[in-house]
């Protein structure tokens, strides 16, 4: 019960995990969830090098710890002392760093150094890239909203730069044909995962899973896991099976009926830490 007499839907300490990328990346490998690897700590463009080279990695993400909608998020390839980086961040004529809705390249590597430099300080999580899987011309992650322990809403996120979040101008994509791309064990165990995910979180009544299938939908991995990815507006669960508890609502209507309904109180109750 929070202040107010107020019912908070996720703990707060879940709410906190989840909002800091490297926590969120620590208890998903504890509990077997695959993610892409990760570096340890890095503190700035020259420790990242260091570290990209030491790990033998070319392409990584570079994450703020606390960051959320892709900003500050960096896809950066290396090669020599050939750099691209693929970024929401503008530098300002101020000097300063801003996010923008135009995603934009950068291939000068003082330019991107002084990026992640100016990064560094708040924290960063930086992982492997996982080349993700796409239809035609565009590569997609999925967005899973797991309620009470039920993947019950799915967005697909198409992108022609390797940042799918919608608010960046992607496309919402065609589910029922990465559905079908994926074929039914590897979605089925995509699903599993976002099961797995919500697991670690079993006082969550929602946890929003953003997916990524491996190029050839073989495997896949957890980007990250967001307390508050449940934003949806007009995606409703499927009819049927395949919507479970939550069939025909939205994620706000799902949320509330699993708590009306006992569901979310018998997975609650299921989750053994
Ligand atoms: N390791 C990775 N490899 C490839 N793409 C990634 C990786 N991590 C994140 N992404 C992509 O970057 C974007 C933002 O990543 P995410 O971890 O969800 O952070 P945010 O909180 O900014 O949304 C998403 O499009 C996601 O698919
Ligand atoms: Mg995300």
């Amino acid at each position: 019960m929070a202040a107010g007499g107020g019912r908070l839907l996720n703990p707060v300490g879940d709410i906190l995990t989840m909002n800091d990328k490297r926590r969120c990346h620590a208890l998903l490998v504890e509990a077997g969830v695959p993610v892409p690897p990760a570096l340890p700590d890095v503190g700035s463009y020259v420790d990242l090098r260091a570290a990209m080279t030491a790990y033998g990695w070319g392409r990584v993400f570079v994450k703020p710890a606390h960051g959320s909608s892709a900003s500050g998020v960096i896809a950066l390839a290396v090669s020599g002392s050939r750099v691209m980086a693929v970024t929401s961040v503008e530098i300002g004529t101020d000097g300063r760093l801003y996010n923008n809705l135009r995603v934009r390249r950068y291939d000068d590597e003082a330019t991107v150094a002084g990026i992640v430099d100016r990064l560094a300080p708040d924290g960063l999580h930086v992982e492997r890239w996982f080349p993700k899987a796409g239809l035609g011309d565009r590569v997609l992650d999925l967005r899973v909203v797991v309620i009470a322990g039920e993947p019950s809403h799915v967005v697909a996120r198409t992108s022609r730069t390797p940042l799918t979040n919608l608010h960046l101008g992607n496309a919402r994509g065609d589910v029922a044909a990465v559905r079908a791309a994926a074929g039914p064990a590897a979605w089925g165990n995509a699903m599993q995962t976002c099961v797995a995910v919500a697991r670690c979180f079993p006082r969550s009544l929602h946890v929003g899973v953003d997916l990524m299938f491996r190029a050839g939908w073989r495997t896949h991995a957890v980007a990250e896991v967001n307390a508050f990815g449940d934003l949806l507006p007009g995606v409703l669960a499927p009819t049927g099976n395949d919507g479970a508890g939550s069939a025909g609502l939205d994620t706000y209507e799902a949320e509330i009926a699993a708590l009306l309904d006992g569901r979310y109180a018998n997975w609650a109750g299921s989750c053994v830490r």
